[in-house]
């Protein structure tokens, strides 16, 4: 896996040379990922780098996220969208229109790498996705807002088969215009020569 930095304008942005399965999200320093269904911050600069690292590849979810989408923002444009749920006529309401919908992590899994794009396929939540999903994925990309806001959903615990690659910047944190603290990190697992861009 050799990444590239590609883009100037946002600070981490990577092409793989090798298929990767990452999870994304953003998280507090506490590790909260989510309050009451929604994520207790608005962070416009997060969401930018959210975009430009998902774009073009599919994204694989959990029914509670996507519904966490207002509706007009989903599916998520450029990108197949697919969602799993358990319940069997979920795919066939109007809440599910524009998703792929599965009844199965690993056949989502599957499914997102015969999908356009699927050479690498990012799991975007929640909880309860990252949990099962640990032992599939070789890359993890994380911002860390600087706030210690409470909130009811929590990031997945990445054992020692993971290892810190980098963060933007190297120390300290982005300010976004609204004021809040920042950074981008990056993890991956093994022994992959794999490191983020300066
Ligand atoms: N900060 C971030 O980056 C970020 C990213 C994503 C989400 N979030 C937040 O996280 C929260 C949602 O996360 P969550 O953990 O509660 O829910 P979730 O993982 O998004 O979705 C859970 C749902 O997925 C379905 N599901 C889970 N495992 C399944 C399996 N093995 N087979 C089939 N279906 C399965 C079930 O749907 P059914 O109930 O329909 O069966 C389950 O209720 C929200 O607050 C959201 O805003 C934050």
């Amino acid at each position: 896996m050799s990444p590239e930095a590609t883009s100037p304008d946002l600070p981490i942005f990577y092409r793989f040379t090798e298929p990767i399965v990452g999870m994304i999200w953003a998280q507090t320093t506490q590790g909260i990922i989510g309050s009451d269904g929604g994520m207790p911050w608005h962070l416009p600069e997060d969401m930018a780098h959210f975009k430009r690292v998902t774009a073009g590849h599919p994204v694989v979810m959990g029914r509670k996220t996507w519904e966490s989408f207002p509706e007009k923002y989903r599916p998520l444009p450029g990108r197949t969208n697919i969602v799993v749920t358990r319940q069997e006529t979920w795919g066939s309401t109007p809440d599910a229109g524009g998703a792929v919908v599965l009844s199965n992590v690993e056949e989502a899994l599957v499914e997102a790498q015969f999908s356009p794009g699927g050479n690498e396929v990012w799991v975007i939540g929640g909880a309860q996705l990252f949990g099962q999903v640990l032992e599939d994925c070789n890359v993890a990309v994380v911002t860390v807002i600087n706030t210690d806001v409470p909130g009811d959903t929590q990031a997945p615990a990445l054992g020692p088969e993971w290892t810190f690659r980098g963060a933007t910047p190297k120390e300290g944190w982005h300010t976004s215009k609204n004021g809040t603290e920042y950074r981008f990190t990056l993890w991956a697992k093994g022994e992959s020569e794999f490191e983020a861009p300066e």
